[in-house]
């Protein structure tokens, strides 16, 4: 698992490079800070999960490439607007000053404009049928927006210091985090497939959903158990800000109990699928026992 995730990690560095320089940006501040907000050591778990997902479904990972590029356009655009001042106000991501103390704020914030709208122009060039770059469109473009991320994100700033019910509490992670990873499955299925096989459709989310949800049950425990240098993010930042969080509602042995049942439930769900899901079933450990 952890060769495979490095070996998806190379891909998508290769990927995301070519992808940057084909796009003709005109503004040299604005292309080094769109380079730096998205090259700068993620883990790549979206990317990943798309290649994973595809290669269930008994395809190729080259087949999601364009899915996966499309996908960490939009999570790296996501993070340098979720540390801006107006949001989380952080100075530390992926152990590097964040994209606005690097540069200044109005440049960070069209950095992310910018990786926004050229995961669409990546997506729009999808080496697949054209029914199927329509719906890797949608599905990004609905996980992304109103529906989905930005929701989550506005739920969350909406509720700092806050009291907020389980119920609500996981809604916003729904759609905060789990919007996009949900998306990363399905955009890994709908690059190799045109249409999905009800029975699989239905396995996929219920795998995606809960590991949406566990992975980021995971970053809410991680910000209190690990260490800023392990997290390349300031640790304790939740609590600074007193972000609704699980273990805040639940305590840290109910979060991580609750992060348990949900990558059980993500790998049962598994059994569905046709091809090779042994990756996915990794996968979905990984994403609780991470320490970054
Ligand atoms: C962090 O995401 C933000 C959340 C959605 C919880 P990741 O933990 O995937 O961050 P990177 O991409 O590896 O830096
Ligand atoms: C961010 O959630 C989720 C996004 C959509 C970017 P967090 O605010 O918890 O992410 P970190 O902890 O800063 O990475
Ligand atoms: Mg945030
Ligand atoms: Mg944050
Ligand atoms: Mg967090």
């Amino acid at each position: 698992m952890q060769q495979q995730l490095a070996s998806a990690q190379q891909r998508i560095e290769e990927q995301l490079l070519s992808a940057l320089a084909s796009l003709k940006l005109a503004d040299q501040r604005l292309a080094d800070a769109m380079q730096y907000g998205l090259l700068n050591g993620g883990k790549r778990l979206r990317p990943f999960l798309a290649y994973a997902t595809a290669e269930a479904l008994g395809g190729e990972w080259q087949q999601a490439d364009v899915a996966a590029c499309a996908l960490e356009m939009v999570h790296s655009y996501s993070l340098v607007h979720d540390d801006l001042p107006a949001m989380d106000d952080d100075d530390l991501r992926r152990g590097k000053p964040t994209c606005h103390v690097a540069f200044d704020e109005a440049t960070a914030i069209l950095a992310g404009d910018g990786l926004l709208t050229a995961a669409f122009e990546v997506l729009a060039g999808a080496p697949t049928s054209d029914p199927q770059r329509l719906t890797l469109i949608r599905l990004l473009a609905q996980s992304a927006g109103g529906a989905g991320m930005v929701a989550g994100q506005a739920i969350d700033l909406n509720h700092v210091g806050k009291s907020m019910t389980l119920a609500e509490l996981e809604n916003m992670h729904r759609h905060k985090t789990g919007a996009l990873i949900l998306a990363a499955v399905e955009m890994g299925a709908y690059s190799v497939s045109a249409t999905l096989d009800d029975k699989i459709a239905a396995a996929l989310r219920t795998y995606a959903e809960a590991i949406g949800l566990a992975f980021q049950v995971q970053d809410d425990i991680l910000d209190i158990e690990s260490d800023t240098e392990t997290l390349g993010k300031a640790q304790g930042a939740d609590v600074a800000l007193n972000k609704p969080t699980y273990p805040a509602l639940l305590g840290l042995d109910g979060a991580k109990q609750k992060a348990r049942e949900l990558v059980e439930q993500a790998q049962q769900a598994l059994g569905a699928l046709p091809g090779d899901s042994s990756t996915l079933a990794a996968l979905a450990q990984y994403i609780i026992e991470r320490d970054h």
